[in-house]
């Protein structure tokens, strides 16, 4: 069955890689050929593959053995931009929009519409092309869960499990050595990954990007724990997290990407601070690009199936421009233009911040 005047496909995906990534690839190119008899073509390297007109037919050999494998069999860039594309002009690097190229690239392999699985620097690029006229459905990506619109992007559970295991094992020589760890976790601006990760692993202290931390409550929390005789905390750190008044730290700018700023740092400032102010040893673990590797958790590739299959339904039904979500526990899809330039982060009165707060976990306040 064709509809919709759609024969030809393609899927990209774009940002930071997440596990999930082959399983969207395999439920849009399984669903799209199995169901719909449509060509499939892979962009390469996200927006980067669009741009320099790399791609290639997905077979089904080539998406078949792929679901539990974490990466991306297209590869993917979080810094290549097609409205802002870096060029050499004589000694100069400029930045052009290039992203009529892009659909001339589209247009000449006969490719109608583009499924584009991405965080949100890769909506708000597809939400450009939305307007301008190209059929795209985008599938919410990201370890940081911070993507608008969707309750939860897939990459994020399985994050979530990776960081829990490591902290549980963390406690173990935080126990032997009565020491205070502190762990870095990922999550941008958005406290998603620490919140989860700290609360399922039973962790002293979380801190957020969200709720400003005071240094002297942490050391007041961890010295009160000291005297209680728990000899040893766990304080788990969102990359974003900050001090009141103070500033996120930040590891490094990377000048041409969509979003330039790097986080990372905060544990090792923190494992420095608190020695100096309660003279308990302190250990910082950074546990950085770890969560974003390994193979999904059954949530993320059940989830990874349903967006993937949801992306080409709701495409073949004449939908265009839109984001596919989960809301309230159901499939469903927005304009991408809703999406565009907003993130989701961690509200105040979430519940789970309620519930630690009644199991006596500090956020620093
Ligand atoms: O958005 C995903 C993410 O892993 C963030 O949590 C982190 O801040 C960033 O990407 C790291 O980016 P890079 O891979 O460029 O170091």
């Amino acid at each position: 069955m064709k509809t919709k005047g759609i024969k030809t496909i393609a899927v990209m995906t774009g940002g930071g890689d997440c596990p999930g990534l082959n399983a969207v690839i395999r439920a849009v190119t399984k669903t799209a050929t199995n169901k719909f008899s449509l060509e499939v073509w892979g962009i390469e390297d996200g927006f980067l593959g669009l741009i320099e007109d790399r791609m290639r037919v997905l077979k089904y050999n080539e998406v078949s053995n792929i679901l539990t494998v974490g990466g991306t069999i297209l590869g993917s860039s979080n810094v290549a931009n097609p409205h802002k594309h870096r060029v050499a002009v004589g000694k100069q690097v400029r930045t052009k929009d290039v992203s009529g190229n892009c659909i001339k690239n589209l247009k000449k392999r006969g490719i109608d519409a583009l499924i584009c699985i991405g965080g949100d620097g890769t909506m708000a690029s597809a939400s450009r092309f939305a307007k301008k006229g190209v059929k795209i459905i985008g599938v919410p990506k990201t370890i940081d869960n911070d993507l608008y619109g969707t309750d939860i992007t897939f990459g994020f559970n399985t994050a979530v499990n990776t960081a829990t295991e490591a902290i549980d094992k963390i406690h173990t020589t935080a126990s032997s050595h009565h020491r205070v760890m502190i762990i870095e976790v990922m999550g941008r601006y958005a406290g998603w990954i620490a919140l989860h990760a700290g609360v399922a692993s039973g962790s002293d202290v979380i801190l957020l990007p969200e709720i400003p931390y005071r240094l002297d409550k942490i050391c007041d929390f961890v010295i009160g724990r000291s005297k209680r005789g728990k000899r040893f905390s766990i304080v788990v750190a969102a990359e974003g997290a900050k001090e009141k008044g103070g500033k996120m730290v930040v590891a490094k700018k990377v000048a041409h990407s969509p979003d330039p700023i790097r986080l990372g740092g905060i544990a090792n400032l923190l494992a420095v601070q608190i020695n100096e102010l309660t003279g308990l040893d302190c250990r910082a673990v950074v546990l950085g690009h770890v969560q974003r590797g390994g193979t999904p958790t059954p949530f993320d590739r059940t989830l990874a199936t349903n967006f993937g299959y949801m992306a080409i339904k709701i495409l073949m039904k004449g939908i265009k421009g839109h984001l596919v979500v989960l809301k309230n526990a159901k499939l469903s899809s927005i304009p991408l233009s809703r999406v565009a330039g907003k993130i989701k982060t961690v509200p105040k009165n979430n519940h789970l911040i309620k519930a630690a707060l009644a199991v006596g976990t500090s956020f620093g306040i």
